[in-house]
């Protein structure tokens, strides 16, 4: 399908010194949500868009399957075959959306080949095979840009490479996933089930098509190890984080959570200790009175803690076509801003391009140290507080908090809820083995890490 773009703009603009600039020809894979969002966001601010970068940004090329009703593309040129948008001179940037890594991967390394710059909003394209990519573009002298790969539309991206780059960053945690933090909010605001808010995120259009990805935590570890990649100046190592999901995350254990002060979120979280790097992503016990703590429903937000700036915080929506498309255009912007100017001097765009800490290591998890939220199943028998506590006493940790309601009418186990202090990740686990090993305790210790973030 071919037809005449219908021109508001002209095809120059002048910039600061009178000069007309040419447009910037953009070609766009993928029109699905963040496809559509995007050519209705760039069509609307067309305006401000030219005007901010000092030139045209036209669409000149769309790449999909079919057609998407939610965006009007007439006047663009539409190809079925993707590939046509990266094999295309008149492009200047390709945009990547359509999602998955085997295609996009081929369709994003044919891109560079041609010499064109990318933009995408692929996080698992971007963790998974970005060391690959990022050497790619770097040997052909262009830019691979990809703001709208982790937590939608908020500019967390700009603001690790840029906004904090004066820092040594020390830490950070971030709700990545906005299916998993509407699951949790749904549950413990409505009381709902996890399949019932899984069902309604579904609805909504949060969930990635396989939504094994936000439950089970994969998701929230892609982008996890993109920011992770910026703030430690380290190469993407998504195979060593380690990964856990919501999907064991009960109503009951909500309810302690509140009862102890705490609140349940899923976080990603990056620390830089003297013995390496912690990747973790799993859910945890905050503080109640922590702002993190009260981002709900889809929403996303991540806290970074930087040695000069102290803890900031960076809020908005996660996911959605408009939300994503803002972070995809102003990674075309920044694109067509650094045109003209030499390779090395734009602004790097992964961590490992830099190429300062390539040998960064990942702390393995038993190293880890944290709190954790106990919750022991236990026999209504004189004698089990002090058997636990002399196991954990034996590992080293103490308790900090501990609740023991009177057992239900009927029920011959009685829930027994502890806090415990930081302890190492292996002395804990050998603590929870032995527990579990007591005649006077049934099944699994439910076990959550604890984080105060402050
Ligand atoms: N499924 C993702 C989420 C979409 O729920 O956060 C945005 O990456």
């Amino acid at each position: 399908m071919s037809a005449t773009i219908e021109q508001t703009t002209p095809a120059t603009t002048p910039d600061t010194s009178g000069e007309s600039r040419r447009a910037v020809r953009i070609g766009i894979c993928g029109l699905g949500t963040v496809g559509s969002g995007t050519v209705n966001v760039m069509a609307r601010n067309r305006d401000e868009i030219a005007a901010r970068c000092g030139r045209p940004v036209e669409i000149v090329q769309i790449g999909a399957r079919r057609d998407n009703p939610a965006c009007d593309t007439s006047g663009v040129d539409v190809s079925r075959e993707i590939f046509d948008v990266a094999a295309n001179p008149e492009v200047d940037v390709l945009v990547e959306l359509i999602g998955g890594t085997t295609v996009a991967r081929e369709l994003v390394l044919a891109a560079i080949a041609s010499g064109k710059h990318v933009v995408t909003a692929n996080k698992a394209l971007i963790a998974e095979h970005g060391n690959e990519l990022f050497a790619a573009a770097a040997e052909k002298g262009v830019t691979i840009a990809y703001e709208a790969a982790v937590a939608g539309g908020i500019p967390i991206i700009k603001s690790l490479r840029e906004g904090l780059v004066g820092n040594r960053i020390q830490w950070l945690a971030g709700i990545i996933n906005g299916t998993g933090n509407y699951i949790l909010t749904e549950m413990r605001e409505k009381g709902r089930s996890f399949e019932e808010a899984l069902r309604q995120a579904q609805d909504l259009g949060y969930a990635e098509a396989d939504p094994t990805f936000d439950v089970e935590g994969i998701d929230a570890a892609h982008k996890l190890v993109i920011m992770a990649s910026l703030a430690f100046s380290m190469p993407l190592a998504f195979d060593k984080v380690y990964t856990e999901g919501i999907s064991g995350v009960s109503s009951e254990d909500i309810r302690y959570a509140d009862e102890l002060g705490y609140r349940i979120k899923h976080l990603g979280i990056a620390r830089g200790t003297e013995k390496g790097v912690e990747l973790r992503v799993h859910p945890t016990l905050i503080p109640q009175r922590r702002l993190i703590a009260n981002v709900n429903g889809v929403m996303n937000a991540i806290l970074v803690s930087g040695d000069a700036v102290g803890p900031t915080l960076y809020y908005g929506a996660g996911a959605g076509a408009e939300a994503t498309a803002s972070a995809v255009i102003a990674d075309i912007v920044d694109v067509a801003r650094t045109l003209e100017s030499r390779p090395e001097e734009r602004v790097p765009l992964a961590g490992v391009a830099r190429g300062s800490q390539g040998g960064t290591r990942v702390l393995p998890m038993d190293e880890v140290v944290t709190s954790y939220y106990l919750r022991i199943s236990a026999h209504d028998k004189p004698g089990v507080m002090s058997q636990v506590a002399s196991i954990c006493s034996d590992q080293g940790i103490s308790i900090e908090a501990l609740i023991q309601h009177e057992p239900a009418e009927g029920e011959a186990l009685v829930p027994v809820v502890i806090l415990t202090s930081r302890a190492r990740e292996a002395r804990l686990r050998e603590a929870v083995a032995q527990i579990e090993a007591l005649d006077t305790v049934e099944g699994e210790v439910v076990r959550i890490r604890v984080e105060p973030l402050g």
